[in-house]
């Protein structure tokens, strides 16, 4: 696990944006899982910015909320339609979303989950965390072996994320999310977190114990796993200093 301080959510957000350059620069046909929420909003303007390429590219998103049609506002697939997808030129064909509106959830999951390993498995995942410890939807007790599958958002979750909506009540109650397992099959995971509601979660996923209670604590057996801090997610982590003093000394 990398662990590195930035001052701000910008300069966390510059170190992944140039790590998703350069992948999609050296292997155009680099398989993308995202994440949505505040946190990479950022990420996704800059990487409109620079003006990739993005044909060949292909992209999984972690999840969407049970119940919201694609072109509910506050629907996932709306938001990398309107953050990310509509500035670059990927193809249609090559974004995959899981479908809240599905009538099937467990076969489309299956499906979600195939289609991931049809397409050569994912290179690099983009993660966000909740304040519980949550990656993708995989809230506290969630398998850390789990495949893509229906959750329910805790009260926690529900109560962060009613800020996108009019009010709590219209948060939906469920969700389908990539799984910890699908999540860990990935080559590279980059996890962004900003702010001091963010602290506790990452102090306990880098400096805690594996546990199902904090799911990002699973990426400590992650063989690549960037986590991207400003000073406000790594205010409650104890070996500031060192991860700093390695991330300065990285050999090249
Ligand atoms: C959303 C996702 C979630 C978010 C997390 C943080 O696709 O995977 O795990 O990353 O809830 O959300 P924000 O960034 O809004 O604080």
């Amino acid at each position: 696990m990398e662990i590195i301080v930035q001052k701000n959510s910008e300069a966390a957000t510059e170190i992944v944006a140039r790590i998703v350059a350069q992948l999609l620069r050296k292997k155009p046909d680099a398989v993308l899982g995202l994440a949505t929420g505040s946190t990479p909003l950022l990420l996704y303007k800059k990487l409109a910015e620079m003006k990739l390429d993005w044909r060949r590219a292909t992209t999984f998103n972690l999840d969407e909320y049970v119940g919201l049609p694609p072109e509910h506002p506050q629907s996932y697939h709306h938001f990398m339609w309107e953050n990310l997808f509509r500035f670059v030129n990927i193809a249609k064909k090559n974004v995959h979303i899981p479908d809240g509106m599905a009538k099937d959830i467990p076969k489309f999951c299956a499906q979600y989950e195939k289609k991931i390993r049809a397409a050569g498995g994912i290179d690099l995942q983009v993660l966000g965390i909740g304040s519980d410890g949550h990656i993708g939807f995989n809230e506290p007790t969630s398998s850390l072996m789990s495949r893509t599958r229906i959750k329910t958002l805790t009260p926690q979750t529900r109560r962060d994320n009613a800020r996108f909506f009019r009010n709590e009540g219209e948060v939906p109650y469920h969700c389908i999310t990539m799984g910890i397992g699908t999540i860990m099959e990935s080559r590279q995971c980059l996890l962004l977190a900003f702010g001091q509601n963010k602290a506790r979660a990452v102090a306990g996923a880098v400096e805690g114990s594996i546990t199902a209670m904090n799911p990002a604590s699973v990426l400590q057996m992650h063989p690549v796993a960037k986590i991207c801090l400003d000073e406000g997610a790594a205010s409650r982590l104890r070996k500031t200093d060192y991860y700093r003093w390695v991330y300065a000394n990285k050999p090249d």
